[in-house]
């Protein structure tokens, strides 16, 4: 049985980390597992300037803990109205994606697309640009059922956004489906998928298990069993479309834990951890490396990273908790022991 791994130092190519004081405990956080990270643009205001992603990479920079190298790669947010012309300034300040919410479909995006036709003057402006489209994958329609809304998006969205932006390079962001799974698997070059750890260790009877445990509900949801399965198969595969995103989303505790509780589970604390159990738990720790330090850095056609990040198996008991701003923030399986740690 392997007991130790050392892996290319990883990435993480979707997090949230918000802004103001929650910075300074979730940024340390990511940096001291991951060498760069992909940082979504969902804030209140969202980021939809070239201008306003570099000031946040600052606010984001100044909490990385001295000692520590860690750079954050900066999105804009994709609006109904984002100018073309800012497409130029986002490349010049090394922006490298935009991202896709549909609008409603998930936190903090009320500004999101109401209909993707509607921004094709910007989109045609990333493809000659070569910045990426991140697309939260979830139709919003009320008559959808919620565990529909990822499948449904492939056929009405994706398809036909593909036909018309054949070189755009598209991220399917975190897939919950096994419909996502074979759809990025069977798709050409310019199309790849994130997968988060949660995702790969859970289906929805988490969410439900001994009681409502609001800490497991995200967007998209938890799906069943057969689905989990799916993404564990397409993560392991060896196929270099799918990558390591853990769409840690940190919110205070007390609203989680609500009548009407925000969608989210934080996952940073220990995102490498779960993502070795996971692959530990389907006989595939050598799939690792690529999935997490090579597949993502290569479709955004940036550099791999050097240096190393070594995971023992060794049974460890993250905080229940953590300072959060005023508030707390539960981590996903609070007070849990996880069988993989990082040294
Ligand atoms: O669960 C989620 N939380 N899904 C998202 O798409 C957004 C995220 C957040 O920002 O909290
Ligand atoms: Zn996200």
């Amino acid at each position: 049985m392997t007991q130790e791994i050392t892996l290319t130092r990883p990435d993480d190519m979707h997090l949230h980390v918000r802004d103001g004081a929650a910075l300074n405990t979730v940024v340390p956080h990511t940096a001291a597992e991951f060498a760069r990270a992909l940082i979504m643009p969902n804030l209140k205001p969202p980021v939809t300037t070239a201008a306003q992603a570099l000031d946040y990479k600052q606010r984001i920079l100044a909490a990385v803990p001295s000692g520590l190298a860690f750079e954050p790669l900066m999105t804009l947010y994709l609006t109904d109205n984002l100018p073309a012309d800012e497409i130029a300034r986002a490349k010049d300040a090394g922006v490298v994606a935009l991202k896709l919410y549909p609008a409603g479909a998930t936190t903090n995006s009320d500004a999101g697309v109401t209909d993707i036709r509607k921004t094709y003057k910007t989109l045609e402006a990333m493809q000659r640009a070569g910045l990426l489209l991140l697309v939260h994958g979830e139709v919003t329609a009320s008559e959808i059922d919620l565990f529909d809304r990822e499948a449904v998006f492939i056929d009405t969205q994706l398809i036909p956004l593909r036909r018309d932006f054949p070189e755009l390079k598209v991220v399917f962001e975190h897939i919950t489906t096994r419909e996502a799974a074979q759809y990025v698997a069977q798709s050409d070059a310019f199309t790849a998928a994130s997968i988060t750890a949660h995702h790969l260790l859970y289906n929805r009877n988490a969410i439900f298990t001994g009681g409502v445990r609001p800490h497991f509900y995200c967007l998209p949801v938890l799906k069943r069993e057969t689905h989990r399965l799916a993404l564990v198969q397409a993560a392991t595969s060896g196929s270099a479309k799918f990558f390591a995103g853990t769409d840690s989303a940190p919110h205070p505790a007390h609203l989680k834990e609500h009548a009407s509780g925000c969608a989210g589970c934080y996952t940073a604390h220990a995102a490498m951890p779960m993502y070795a159990e996971a692959f530990d738990n389907a006989n595939a720790l050598d799939k690792l490396e690529a999935f997490t330090s090579f597949n993502g850095a290569d479709f955004y056609g940036l550099a791999r990273n050097t240096g190393t990040l070594t995971l023992r198996r060794e049974r460890w008991t993250p905080a229940e908790s953590f300072a959060f701003g005023d508030a707390q923030l539960k981590p996903l399986r609070s007070g849990e022991s996880l069988p993989w740690r990082v040294i």
